[in-house]
């Protein structure tokens, strides 16, 4: 337990730092809450061997509701800025294919794996949106529509908690959209379908 709560500790701690580095990448002061992260992870492909692509992991809150959830680590590609963030998670997550990159460039990035993925089942994104313009979003959303199998769903959390659309999905359908009050600060997270 002490070692549980060391780790969430040296965890914020880090994200503390690689927010005061750089606030808008980074787009939050502390990792999602456990409850937010398992409202997003409810969402894996119903076929095990869907690919799950992970879009800003962080120091891998998300990740680790992922894997509780069921999805299998060598199901896992996840792509992170921050280079720092994404070494430590090749080292919590050496099953995963954890990629240092911009998730704007998510289809070469996946293409150029050593096994390539060309489709995925699900997208679960903590990309801070309201951070980039309109038309990167839309970007973003292409890319997305691009890569996603026909059923599958795109998870999107965001702290603007009284818009009920996350920025770039006016062209995806709204399956569900949940308010998290247990999380600093509170988030909706939106599944979006093509
Ligand atoms: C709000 S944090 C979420 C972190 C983690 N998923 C969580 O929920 O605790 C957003 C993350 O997105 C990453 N990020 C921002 N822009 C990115 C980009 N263009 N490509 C990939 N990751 C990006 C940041 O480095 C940061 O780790």
């Amino acid at each position: 337990m002490a070692n549980k709560w060391m780790a969430a500790l040296s965890d914020s701690t880090l994200f503390l730092r690689e927010w005061l580095v750089n606030p808008q990448r980074t787009g939050a002061v502390a990792p999602s809450s456990p409850r937010l992260a398992m409202t997003m992870a409810r969402w894996l492909p119903r076929d095990p061997d869907s690919y799950v692509l992970e879009l800003g992991p962080g120091t891998g809150a998300v990740t680790e509701a992922l894997l509780k959830q069921g999805l299998r680590e060598d199901r896992l590609v996840a792509i992170e800025h921050n280079p720092t963030l994404a070494n430590l998670l090749r080292k919590r997550f050496p099953k995963a294919q954890i990629i240092a990159g911009d998730a704007w460039s998510m289809d070469v990035l996946l293409a150029e794996l050593p096994f390539p993925v060309c489709s995925v089942g699900a997208i679960i994104s903590s990309l801070p949106l309201v951070n980039f313009k309109h038309e990167q979003a839309e970007a973003l959303a292409q890319k997305i529509r691009s890569i996603l199998e026909p059923q599958g769903t795109w998870v999107q959390y965001s702290y603007q908690i009284h818009k009920r659309r996350s920025r770039g999905s006016s062209t995806f359908k709204l399956r569900a959209s949940k308010i998290v009050w247990l999380n600093l600060p509170p988030a909706r997270v939106n599944v979006l379908q093509k």
